[in-house]
């Protein structure tokens, strides 16, 4: 029932960006982490905790490990696992090429659950415990995804891709069938153990009016479900926006039109945004998924983070794989260091743990559940090895403190860097 952690603890309290640094983070030299029924009793001083614990009680102990909250992916595609690193595209002709033959397999149930094995395995070996998922058009592909996910006890969000236009006809739904088994979906796993259903239509120009409308309705009639879809990422998939909507005002006002936008909206990229937009986000306190490596990698553009926070909009960090090339949320952090710095912009290193962790909970409507260590969280997190590899070592050898130790972790960090995932308190025991 109980269980005890020592060792160096760190997690937010707020983000970096709002309030004075010092007040944004709790961070313990030497630590307890104590966590009772799967869930966070107490955190706090070893000297002063471990005279309140019964004397037997047995303690785990990480010399060397950085204990955090685990990271939270909010974007992400678990259909799209076998076709990463796909060559030489930007993203409609990778959609064309790649993407849309890839997803084609998924009607098959037993293919996704063999891919949804691997990827939240490949989740975990990278620790991140909570991600936002894509599904692909067939039901089967989230009815795998959510039969293994609970298998491993997770807390996942997941949705049937909705489209039925301009994608092949083999990849099709229709405005009433995408509503009937998003319906039928919701009514099986929603809030079933830690599962959470997110409405996901694709992105507009697969979308007729008719069926953003009925995912609209969809969502009014479920509140706590979420909206999943992807928003201005590519300068080409916006102008096609323009034209195929020309009643609109800008990409984000078709979403709006459709009644889209809210607590638990989340739009994937958001590259190329108005400050309009932004404005509009804010205040509907909808959230952006920054892709960094996805952004890179298709060539889609560089984030402006610091426009999103002037406006307050919720962020959170999303590897976007198929299109993002790393599972490790250490290692997207390094890309989005990256695309700040060609901007002239800093990510600072307190910032991106934050965004990694609480801001992605935050962003998904789940502060206070997982994220950080707040008493009644749910206890799942990671144990980071500063020495897993000799030149992270060598390189800690030289670190003055947490702001450079998080910053090095995250330059030269990825799924090796992450010693132990725990879920709920419980060790996950297929990490390599
Ligand atoms: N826009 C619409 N579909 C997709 C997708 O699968 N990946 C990315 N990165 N962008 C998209
Ligand atoms: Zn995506």
């Amino acid at each position: 029932m109980l269980k005890v952690f020592r060792g160096e603890l760190l997690h937010f309290l707020a983000d970096p960006a709002k309030v004075p640094l010092q007040e944004s983070y709790q961070y313990i030299e030497d630590g307890l982490l104590v966590i009772e029924n799967g869930l966070v009793a107490k955190i706090g001083e070893f000297a002063e905790l471990f005279s309140t614990l019964p004397a037997d009680i047995e303690i785990t102990h990480y010399q060397k490990g950085l204990i955090i909250p685990g990271f939270i992916d909010t974007h992400v595609h678990y259909p799209q696992t076998e076709m990463i690193a796909s060559y030489g595209e930007q993203l409609l002709e990778w959609l064309e090429s790649y993407t849309f033959p890839f997803e084609r397999q998924f009607s098959d149930l037993e293919h996704g659950k063999k891919v949804a094995e691997f990827f939240l395995d490949q989740l975990l070996d990278a620790g991140t415990t909570t991600a936002l998922v894509f599904g692909t058009v067939h039901k089967e592909s989230v009815e795998a995804f959510f039969t293994i996910a609970q298998q491993k006890k997770l807390r996942m969000i997941c949705g049937k891709v909705l489209m039925d236009q301009n994608c092949p006809d083999y990849l099709s739904d229709t405005a009433q069938s995408g509503y009937d088994d998003s319906k039928a979906l919701i009514e099986k796993w929603h809030n079933t153990d830690r599962l959470q259903y997110a409405i996901t239509p694709r992105f507009a120009p697969t979308c007729s009016t008719e069926q953003l409308n009925k995912a609209g309705q969809l969502l009014a009639e479920n509140p706590s479900v979420y909206l999943h879809t992807h928003l201005s990422e590519n300068k080409a998939e916006i102008s096609w926006v323009k034209d195929l909507f020309p009643d609109s005002d800008g990409y984000l006002d078709v979403y709006d039109q459709s009644k889209l936008l809210g607590r638990r909206s989340i739009f994937a990229h958001g590259v190329h945004l108005h400050d309009s937009e932004c404005q509009r986000l804010s205040e509907t306190d909808s959230a952006i998924a920054f892709c960094p490596s996805s952004n890179l990698f298709l060539g889609s553009g560089l984030f402006n983070l610091k426009q999103a926070q002037a406006h307050n909009v919720n962020v959170g960090l999303g590897s976007d794989i198929g299109a993002g090339t790393t599972f490790s949320m250490l290692s997207t952090i390094n890309e989005g260091y990256k695309t700040q710095q060609l901007r002239g912009d800093k990510l600072g290193p307190f910032q991106s743990f934050y965004l990694a962790t609480l801001g992605g909970a935050i962003a998904l409507d789940l502060e206070g559940t997982i994220g950080n260590f707040t008493q009644g969280a749910e206890a799942d997190f990671v144990v980071l090895d500063c020495h897993a590899t000799p030149l992270m070592a060598r390189r800690m050898s030289h670190c003055k403190n947490l702001s450079e130790k998080l910053f090095i972790l995250s330059m030269l960090g990825d799924e090796r860097h992450v010693k132990s995932t725990y879920i709920m308190g419980e060790k996950v025991d297929n990490k390599a």
